[in-house]
């Protein structure tokens, strides 16, 4: 079987001044240590996703401090730079080094109106600047309804992933939407399902290579109690969380799951 490290990525959403952010990971970064004491294994990565300008001060304790912690945004532009006010360009999330951006987030695709020929053009920008892209997917209750459960997924990802070629490092996060802040999260066995539809996509349009070396995750109501039976699925690869990514003593459960 393919060996892929589990990442464990908290999307903030609109959380957590720059005070709060640095003060967060601090403790973070203490609970996952101490987590570690009893812990043999190679852990997983562990990603945070904090508002745009929590970023600096957020790269400035994990590189003094060294932390074992990495960091995205939450969203770019689709432009490199210009007349696009209030946009952020993946050109300064590079300059940042930030190792993620979220691509496609629900909340962005149905407040922002984001479509997918949109998220195709923020795709081909955040790998033009050497971000790894975290792209969303994810149907709502009605698209369950109606198409089952991987068609709009499915859908989603390959509209994507239009312009993409190569051999492109990415990050897909399966969310439905039905799952996001509801308290319900998708079983291990739906969430599975979905994600091994994604990867068959992914070996479809860009090769087994890169279907085996992309990391799937399932984002949606994720708590410690619920992580370790989503990552006995061969397919989900970590995941992403939204609330319980708030509290520092749930997440770094979460991220420290056995399963
Ligand atoms: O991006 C993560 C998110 O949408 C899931 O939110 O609160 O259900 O974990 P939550």
């Amino acid at each position: 079987a393919v060996k892929r490290v589990p990442l464990i990525a908290g999307n903030w959403k609109m959380n957590f001044d720059h005070e709060q952010a640095i003060a967060f990971v601090q403790k973070l970064a203490w609970t996952l240590k101490d987590a570690n004491h009893d812990y043999d294994e190679k852990g997983s990565e562990v990603a945070v996703f904090p508002p745009f300008t929590d970023l600096r001060p957020v790269q400035n304790l994990i590189w003094s401090d060294k932390l074992e912690l990495v960091y995205g945004a939450q969203d770019l532009s689709e432009h490199d730079s210009g007349a696009y006010t209030g946009e952020i360009s993946g050109q300064f999330l590079s300059a940042l080094h930030c190792t993620y951006v979220l691509v496609g987030h629900s909340e962005r695709r149905t407040m922002h109106n984001e479509t997918d020929e949109i998220l195709a053009r923020k795709v081909a920008a955040a790998l033009r600047h050497g971000l790894v892209p975290v792209l969303c997917v994810g149907e709502t209750a009605d698209d369950l309804e109606q198409h089952g459960p991987s068609a709009v997924p499915v859908a989603q990802l390959r509209a994507a992933l239009a312009d993409v070629t190569g051999t492109p490092d990415l990050v897909i996060a399966y969310e439905p939407v039905w799952a996001i802040g509801s308290g319900l999260a998708a079983t291990p066995e739906q969430a599975e399902q979905v994600a091994s539809a994604l990867r068959s996509t992914l070996a479809e349009l860009l090769g087994q290579e890169v279907a085996d070396a992309t990391r799937i995750l399932y984002g949606g109501s994720v708590k410690s109690s619920n992580i370790a039976s989503l990552m006995r699925e061969p397919n989900i690869d970590g995941a992403l969380v939204g609330g319980a990514s708030l509290d520092v003593t749930e997440f770094a459960s979460i991220a420290r799951f056995q399963k």
